[in-house]
């Protein structure tokens, strides 16, 4: 069925997965100040709940905010009939919740999807090393805040974008890699040599299967 795009969120039904924290939090509560009915699910029952509730007290509509595991296929289903029920098809869907995966959707197999989050699940990191703290810090300082990149997303989506770039070293990596590989490759290289110092569990996870 075709759908205009979404131009304004006033009175939209929009769907957040991830909701209980970071960018997920931070869209819904944009969405949320701007009028429209947001329906919320994260895997963590307790903090979706609490957001819900931070939403409704600042005066936003909550739809729905039902915990779910959105690599549970079955729990999805119950979610998206639950949503349905409630209030029929959604205007804006943002599948937040998860980790990175490059490859376009209609080139990654179900496999791929399953793979990345028991590689998460059985490597797990080890938050207290020096490494990983220090690497934390450093990158909490370049990061952007979910708040900004709540902004970005919902600038792009509201014009329709399919493509959204939410901070300068993404748009900069991006470019390198479409217009010059080559630096690409070995920027990518030297970025994988400082994460695998940092998260060795995740590398030896990665051999291992
Ligand atoms: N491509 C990029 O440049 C880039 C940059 C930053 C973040 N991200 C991605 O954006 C997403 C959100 O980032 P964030 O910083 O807000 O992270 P976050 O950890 O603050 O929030 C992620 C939320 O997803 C929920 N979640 C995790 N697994 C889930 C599951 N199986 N089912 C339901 N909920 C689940 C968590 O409980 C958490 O509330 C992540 O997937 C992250 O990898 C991508």
């Amino acid at each position: 069925m075709f759908r205009a795009p979404v131009r304004e969120l006033a009175g939209k039904n929009v769907l957040v997965t991830g909701a209980a924290s970071g960018i997920g939090r931070a869209v819904a509560e944009y969405a949320a100040d701007r009028g429209a009915v947001v329906h919320l699910t994260d895997v963590q029952a307790g903090r979706l709940a609490e957001v819900a509730d931070a939403i409704r007290a600042r005066g936003g509509r909550v739809g729905t905010a039902e915990a779910a595991d959105v690599s549970d296929h079955e729990q999805v289903r119950r979610l998206a009939a639950l949503v349905t029920a409630q209030a029929g098809p959604m205007d804006v869907v943002l599948n937040v919740a998860g980790i990175a995966i490059w490859g376009t959707v209609r080139s990654l197999e179900h496999e791929h999807w399953q793979r990345l989050v028991e590689t998460i699940r059985i490597a797990g990191i080890d938050q207290q090393s020096k490494a990983f703290v220090r690497a934390r810090r450093h990158f909490q300082r370049r990061a952007v805040s979910p708040e900004r990149a709540a902004e970005a997303i919902w600038r792009g989506a509201l014009r329709n974008r399919y493509w959204i770039y939410t901070s300068t070293d993404i748009r900069l990596a991006h470019w390198l890699q479409r217009y010059f590989p080559p630096g690409y490759a070995l920027a990518m290289r030297i970025f994988n040599y400082g994460a695998n110092r940092v998260l060795p569990a995740v590398e030896q996870a990665r051999r291992a299967s």
